[in-house]
């Protein structure tokens, strides 16, 4: 199976000499081939470069030609946070928020994560299936190539691992690439409210062994935050993680500065996420660090939440990824488009920062940086064509449109 997209407007996000990251002051630059031809044989890109030096086919069988003139070609989005397979929904507390309650109010009495465990406990395997596949087909068609899915809603040993396994038969049923990630440290359940360090022992004790032996998780996650888990749980947690095969990961500095980020930096996490309270103390150890900071505008978008310094942060020398923590209760979109548009709009981030963060930067967030994230030979053949506009700027500009028309996973175009 061979694609050849040919007279492309504007190839973007081109590598010549792959990178892991993009970092600081390079995030400026995004490079891009204008009228341009790509070539994708079976699930790899084979071939790229511009129309006028083009040297024909040798082989012309089993090839698919698409004309994309007046179009750009990007890699496909990266999305490194979310929490995509739930039951139920949530709306009813989006209307309590509007009329004056804070999420930490609503979590308080019992809602928000706890919420979402109760409705989450009653589903069974093949209703998770079933209802996170179609968000992963709506994310796909929005340009998502690869998603990190977090568990988090089960906060038993029965209902964590039941979510496990459903993200470990999604990623066989899915085309996109699927990383699955431990987040049993989400939120305190209420039978352990005043024992808190049994249920880190059941999570380490319990479930991690499980988790190891069946091969369900490539990272560990803890939500770092006042009445959720303190930076010394945290590195607890996230320790045993990987001594049971996870690579470390933190939901950080949402709603307080709490040492969320430190505690990441100490046990090497590959990203601290949300960020919203980062300090200079936080940003002095990421930049001693190989850490990515990852930022969230979905959630801090739908909670009101104060804006994370993410131009400070690149204008530091730090990296910068982005994903949409597509979840119920904080940030109910998986639209990477949107994302984008929320970075350049609210965080002052450019659209080449903004790409760059929601592609090699991303798939850096998931250790897929060597085969995502931008077009370069060899990577998978994971990409978009938009329709007709003027250049990559108006992506994020157009915030709500849909501009994609076409969307290739695994080299084959899917709608
Ligand atoms: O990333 N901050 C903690 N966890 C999720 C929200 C989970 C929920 O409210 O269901 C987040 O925002
Ligand atoms: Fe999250």
């Amino acid at each position: 199976m061979k694609i050849l997209i040919k007279n492309i407007k504007q190839l973007v996000q081109v590598e010549e000499s792959p990178q892991l990251k993009i970092v600081g002051k390079e995030m400026k630059n995004l490079s891009c081939i204008d009228d341009a031809w790509l070539a994708l044989e079976n699930d790899k890109i084979v071939g790229f470069g511009k129309m006028e030096d083009w040297e024909g086919i040798s082989d012309w069988t089993n090839l698919t030609i698409i004309d994309a003139t007046d179009k750009l070609v990007l890699p496909c989005w990266c999305d490194s946070h979310t929490h995509i397979v739930y039951a139920g929904s949530r709306e009813g507390e989006f209307v309590d928020r509007i009329n004056g309650l804070t999420y930490e109010e609503i979590f308080q009495r019992g809602g928000g994560i706890l919420n979402s465990a109760k409705k989450l406990k009653e589903a069974t395997e093949e209703e998770l299936v079933e209802s996170a596949l179609l968000r992963l087909n709506e994310i796909m068609l929005q340009g998502t190539g690869a998603v990190e899915i977090k568990s988090g809603y089960g906060l038993s040993v029965e209902s964590e691992l039941k979510m496990l396994r459903v993200i470990k038969k999604l990623k066989t049923l899915s085309p996109l690439t699927i990383k699955a990630t431990f987040l049993g440290a989400h939120a305190v359940p209420l039978e352990y409210k005043e024992r808190k360090g049994d249920y880190i022992k059941l999570l380490i004790n319990e479930i991690m062994p499980v988790i190891a032996e069946e091969q369900l998780a490539d990272y560990c996650d803890v939500f770092c935050e006042q009445n959720y888990f303190t930076k010394e749980e945290t590195i607890e947690i996230l320790t045993a993680g990987k001594k049971h095969g996870m690579t470390p990961k933190v939901h950080a500095e949402q709603l307080s500065n709490f040492g969320g980020t430190l505690a990441g930096v100490a046990v090497g996490a590959i990203s601290v996420d949300h960020l919203e309270f980062v300090g200079e103390k936080e940003i002095e150890a990421l930049l001693n660090s190989e850490t990515m900071p990852t930022v969230l505008p979905g959630a801090a978008f739908f909670l009101s939440l104060p804006f994370p310094p993410a131009r400070k942060m690149i204008d530091a020398g730090l990296p910068v990824a982005v994903a949409s923590d597509c979840n119920p209760g904080s940030s109910p979109s998986g639209n990477m488009n949107l994302i984008i548009s929320l970075c350049c709009i609210q965080y002052k981030m450019t659209p080449e920062e903004a790409i760059n963060a929601a592609t090699i930067n991303s798939a850096y967030a998931m250790e897929l940086s060597k085969t995502h994230g931008s077009i370069a030979i060899g990577k998978k053949a994971n990409v978009f064509i938009t329709k007709e506009i003027p250049n990559y700027s108006f992506i994020p500009y157009s915030f709500g449109s849909n501009l994609i028309e076409t969307v290739i996973i695994n080299g084959k175009v899917i709608n």
